[in-house]
Formats: structure tokens, C-alpha cells, sequence
């Protein structure tokens, strides 16, 4: 009796603790190591597996654009609202699930009782919050602040991918249309599209631009069609960026995926339509050439859009729940 009432009033405690808004303290007293924890395995699996840090930076963009930054995207596919990994644009696509999983393993183990005697401690959505600020910083990119206090939905929602998602046909109206419909404006829509700086893709999503694009630099085009056929060869990848750095290193966070807008090296439509080089200067090409020429102006743009996506309809307080295992609600 008494150690149960006792434990109401912890938890009481520990309910009024989590404010219902997200702050950068969250974990200080009840997992202390959470962070660090969590930017190491991010920092191991990169170092597995250079990709790493282009699919978990990509998982936290699109876990945040459907239904917020809640880990729905981590729902397997027996969760309620639909499976979201299995969704069209994700399946065969996202990547780094695994890592999450194992993250979440490392951090629970490290925290502190008697908070952790209660059950698990650290959000699925913040993992992939700090992990995925752990990505540019792993591949020489920016970093920001993230703030944390984010908690798990319970269901998905397959429905919001499609109107969520932005896709790689999308001109710039539909990917305004898209950004701006989340809070975005158009120097934080172009400088997140320069994640593409890292990362690949697969040939089904640029196979209309090499094949029915003019605006497409010839030898580039050239180089890519032998590995993309005009049939076939579906998932064969190419890099998102054809890095200019001697060699080439399309896992460096740099500015070089402007600098290749310019030279209509875009690899998806979505990219090039960002820069027309025959017109005169647009909304959009006045922000490649900002960010071309500096790569200072590129990192600081595209630090202050990841943290508002970050911050894009959290769960707090009460809402939601604190996942045991990332892919399935408790
Ligand atoms: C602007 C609208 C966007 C569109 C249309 C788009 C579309 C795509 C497509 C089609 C792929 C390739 C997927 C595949 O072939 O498997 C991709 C990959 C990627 N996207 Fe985006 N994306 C957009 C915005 C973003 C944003 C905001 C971020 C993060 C800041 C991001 C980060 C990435 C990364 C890092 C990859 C490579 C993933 C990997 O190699 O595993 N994208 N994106
Ligand atoms: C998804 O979660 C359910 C519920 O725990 C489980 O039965 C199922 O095996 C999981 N599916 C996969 C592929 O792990
Ligand atoms: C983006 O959308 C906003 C809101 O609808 C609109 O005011 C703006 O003109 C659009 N910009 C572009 C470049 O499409
Ligand atoms: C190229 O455009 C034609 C005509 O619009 C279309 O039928 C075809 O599917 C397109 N091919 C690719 C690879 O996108
Ligand atoms: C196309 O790419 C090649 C090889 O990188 C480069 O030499 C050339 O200047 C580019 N052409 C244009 C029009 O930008
Ligand atoms: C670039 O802009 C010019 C002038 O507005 C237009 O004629 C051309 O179609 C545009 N090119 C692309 C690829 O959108
Ligand atoms: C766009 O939003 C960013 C914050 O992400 C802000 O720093 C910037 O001033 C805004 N730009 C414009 C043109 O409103």
C-alpha cells in the first residue's frame, strides 16, 4: 500500500515534470547520457555504412511531414492508421530502421532510476531528432539545437503521406505549396532540399530526367544513363550529388549541390526546377545563387530549417507515449 501510493506520487512527479512543451533540459535528470549515447550510435553506424547518415537524416524529414515529428514512421506494419514503411516513396526506400531500434536499446539501458523504473525514458521521436542533427555534423555539415520533450503517436497515417510527402516530380508551386503548408518559406524550402548534398537515389525516380529533360548537363546525363536504362534496372542508385571534390565524395556535406543546380547537374526534377539557368533570376534561383557562393549562408539556412522541422507538431506532456520498442506502440 504505501509503496504504491508512493509510486503514484512519483509518478504524479514525473507527469508534471514533462512540461507540454519541448526543452533543451528534458532528459538532464531523468537520462543524462541520452544525447550522447544516441550521437555515438549514429556516429558507429556511419561509420559502418557512409550512407547511414543520408537515411536517418531523411527518416527524421519524414517522420516530421506526416502527422509531425512522432516516430509514426517507425510503426510497423500492424499499427493502426496503416503501415508508413510500407507506404509508396518509403518502402524499398527508407533506411536505417535498424539503427534506431538499437539506439533506442543503448539509450533505455543508460538511464536513470527511479524514473526508468517506471518504464521507458526517451521518446522514439527525440532519438530521431538528435540523431538526425548527429547527420551533417558526421558528414561535415552544420549543426543545431534541438529541443526535446517529444513523445510517440500510437497510430500512423498512411493517408498524410500522399498529401504530406512532397514528390520528385513536384515543380516549385507544388513543393512551395508543400513547405509552405507546414510553416516553411522559401529560403528554408530550397536550403533542406540541400540534404540532397548527401545521400542517393534510384534510377525509377530520375529516369524522366535523363531520358525527357532538356535541362539536364549532357555528360552528366551521359554518365548516369549507363547505370539507369530507359528500361530496367529500377533501384539502381546514383548520387543524389555529383560532389566536385577530387575525388569525388557524394558523403560530404558541403555546398556543391547548388553549385551543380548551376550547371543543370540536378539529379531529380524536384532539384532542377529550383534553378532554370536560361531564365532571368526567379524566387528560387536567387536562393541556389545565395547559397552556391556560400556555403556559410547554405550551413546556417539549412540549420535554422532543421530545427523548426524538428519542431513540426510534437506530442507533449500527456499526449502520446514513450515507445519500449520503436516499432510498436505499448
Ligand atoms: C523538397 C522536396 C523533396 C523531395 C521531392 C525529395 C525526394 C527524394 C527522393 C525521391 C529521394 C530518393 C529516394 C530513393 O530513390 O530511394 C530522396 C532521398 C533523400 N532525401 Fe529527399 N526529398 C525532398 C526533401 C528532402 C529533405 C527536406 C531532406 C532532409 C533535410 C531530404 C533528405 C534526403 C536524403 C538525405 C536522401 C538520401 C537518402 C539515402 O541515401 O538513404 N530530402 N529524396
Ligand atoms: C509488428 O508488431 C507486431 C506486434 O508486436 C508483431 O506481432 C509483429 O511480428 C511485428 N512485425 C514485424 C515484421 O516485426
Ligand atoms: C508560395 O506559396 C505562398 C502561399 O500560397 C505564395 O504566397 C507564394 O507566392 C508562393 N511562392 C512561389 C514561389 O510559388
Ligand atoms: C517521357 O515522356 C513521355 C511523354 O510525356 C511519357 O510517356 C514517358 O513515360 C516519359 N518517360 C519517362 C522515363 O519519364
Ligand atoms: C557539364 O558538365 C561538364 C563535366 O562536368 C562540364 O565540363 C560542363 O561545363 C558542363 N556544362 C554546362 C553547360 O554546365
Ligand atoms: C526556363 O525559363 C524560360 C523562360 O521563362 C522558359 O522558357 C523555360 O522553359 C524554362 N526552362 C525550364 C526547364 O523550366
Ligand atoms: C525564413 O525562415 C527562416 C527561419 O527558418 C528565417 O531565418 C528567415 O529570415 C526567413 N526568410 C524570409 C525571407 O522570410
Amino acid at each position: 500500500m504505501a509503496s504504491s501510493s508512493l509510486s503514484v506520487v512519483l509518478i504524479l512527479c514525473l507527469a508534471a515534470a514533462a512540461s507540454a512543451q519541448l526543452s533543451t533540459t528534458f532528459y538532464d535528470k531523468s537520462c543524462p547520457l541520452a544525447l550522447e549515447k544516441i550521437q555515438n550510435g549514429v556516429a558507429t553506424a556511419v561509420k559502418n555504412d557512409r550512407r547511414m547518415a543520408a537515411s536517418l537524416l531523411r527518416m527524421h524529414f519524414h517522420d516530421c511531414f506526416v502527422q509531425g515529428c512522432d516516430a509514426s514512421v517507425l510503426l510497423n506494419e500492424t499499427s493502426v492508421g496503416g503501415n508508413e514503411r510500407g507506404a509508396f516513396g518509403n518502402v524499398g526506400s527508407l533506411r536505417g530502421f535498424e539503427v534506431i531500434e538499437q539506439i533506442k536499446k543503448d539509450v533505455e539501458a543508460v538511464c536513470k532510476k527511479p524514473y526508468s523504473n517506471h518504464g521507458p525514458i526517451v521518446s522514439c521521436a527525440d532519438i530521431l531528432a538528435v540523431a538526425a542533427r548527429r547527420c551533417p555534423v558526421a558528414t561535415h555539415g552544420p549543426s543545431w539545437e534541438v529541443k526535446l520533450g517529444r513523445r510517440d503517436s500510437t497510430m500512423a497515417s498512411v493517408t498524410q503521406i500522399d498529401q504530406n510527402l512532397p514528390a520528385p516530380f513536384l515543380g516549385v508551386a507544388g513543393l512551395n505549396a508543400s513547405f509552405v503548408g507546414k510553416g516553411f518559406n522559401l529560403t528554408d524550402m530550397v536550403a533542406l532540399s540541400g540534404g540532397h548534398t548527401i545521400g542517393m537515389a534510384q534510377c525509377q525516380n530520375f529516369r524522366g530526367r535523363l531520358y525527357n529533360e532538356s535541362n539536364i548537363n549532357t555528360t552528366y546525363a551521359t554518365k548516369l544513363k549507363f547505370n539507369c536504362p530507359q528500361s530496367g534496372g529500377n533501384t539502381n542508385l546514383a548520387p543524389l550529388d555529383d560532389d566536385t571534390t577530387i575525388p569525388p565524395n557524394p558523403d560530404l556535406f558541403n555546398n556543391d549541390y547548388f553549385i551543380n543546380l548551376q550547371s543543370e547537374k540536378g539529379l531529380l526534377h524536384s532539384e532542377q526546377v529550383l534553378y532554370n539557368a536560361t531564365a532571368a533570376a526567379g524566387a528560387t534561383e536567387d536562393i541556389v545563387k545565395a547559397f552556391a557562393s556560400s556555403q556559410a549562408a547554405f550551413f546556417s539556412a539549412f540549420a535554422s530549417a532543421m530545427a523548426k522541422m524538428a519542431n513540426l507538431s510534437p506530442l507533449t506532456g500527456s499526449q502520446g507515449q514513450v515507445r519500449s520498442v520503436c516499432s510498436i506502440p505499448n
